[in-house]
């Protein structure tokens, strides 16, 4: 499996933040927004990571992460020239994806929760093993800025909408998907919404429709935020302070989990924390080495 991580969009929602800087490298306390994504793609054992930016943030998001060999990764980038919706993303990484399948994930969504390494990796293993497609679905109180997934009785999904007015449930579809090789195509058949974009919705409605679309539903034990507004950006900032200083353990440290997945060696890790050895940050790396 592949790994399309979305950074490109507007960010309009935090503005004026975001009026010259994209929201991709704003601080989630202790290190940027993209580092979340990244690493959790990361803990799903991902080596091939492709991220989809807006054309004045290439050369940045190069010089973050350059060809992925630093974390013993192959990172790619492809541009998107305007932001035409979730779903163009799939089109743009059609070469990147060949006939592979597809972990899809947005760059400012932040997961943390019990097993949720596990849960997901049984998700791509099902789209590996079987096809179709598997979403997630999260309790929250405002649905109707999401896309929002509806279930019969016995639990059966009934339908997806995208930010539907009247949402039919609370259960938002959070931004990581997992998708056979079939997305490219259904992707490429999607038309434009009323506001103009290629939706992710589209794309997992047509799963539904086919019968080949799962979703799990996340529980109580599960954080997840939707980092794109200033209220939810600042509180993802407090979860990952709190969390870190009541476990002493880092979220979405991008440099610890290629050291422990074994695709770095001890001297490359400590290469990586000399830059950052003033900070919290760089000590734990040189903790995590041993030394
Ligand atoms: P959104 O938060 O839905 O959109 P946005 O980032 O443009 O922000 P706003 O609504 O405030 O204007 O996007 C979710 C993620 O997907 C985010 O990480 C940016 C990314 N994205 C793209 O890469 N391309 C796109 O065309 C869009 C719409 C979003």
């Amino acid at each position: 499996m592949k790994a399309i991580i979305l950074a490109g969009g507007s960010g309009t929602r935090l503005y004026p933040v975001t009026l010259v800087i994209n929201k991709h490298f704003l601080p989630i306390y202790n290190k940027p927004m993209i580092y979340y994504p990244l690493s959790l793609v990361m803990l799903l054992g991902i080596k091939d990571v492709i991220f989809v930016v807006n054309p004045s943030d290439l050369n940045t998001f190069k010089s973050m992460f350059g060809d992925g060999s630093k974390l013993g990764m192959n990172i790619q980038y492809v541009i998107q020239n305007k932001p035409n919706g979730l779903a163009e993303g799939l089109i743009l990484a059609e070469d990147f994806i060949k006939d592979d399948t597809v972990c899809y994930i947005l760059g400012d969504n932040i997961f943390f929760g019990h097993d949720i390494v596990k849960i997901m990796k049984q998700a791509k293993e099902e789209v590996e093993k079987n096809g179709g497609a598997y979403v997630f679905g999260y309790y929250v109180k405002d649905p109707e800025r999401f896309g929002v997934v509806e279930f019969d009785e016995e639990g059966n999904v009934i339908s997806i909408e995208e930010k539907p007015k009247k949402p039919k449930s609370n259960y938002a579809i959070v931004g990581l998907y997992f998708y056979d090789k079939e997305a490219v195509e259904i992707a490429k058949n999607v038309k434009p919404s009323n506001r103009g974009e290629l939706e992710i919705t589209s794309v997992n409605e047509e799963y539904l429709k086919k019968g080949k679309l799962k979703v799990k539903l996340l529980g109580r034990g599960f954080a997840w935020f939707d980092a794109g507004t200033h209220d939810s950006f600042l509180e993802a900032g407090e979860f990952v302070a709190t969390i870190e200083k009541r476990t002493g353990l880092m979220i979405g440290c991008i440099e610890e989990i290629a050291y422990k997945n074994g695709w770095i060696t001890k001297d490359q890790l400590l290469e990586l924390a000399k830059p950052l050895k003033k900070t919290d940050y760089g000590k734990y790396l040189l903790e995590i080495a041993g030394e």
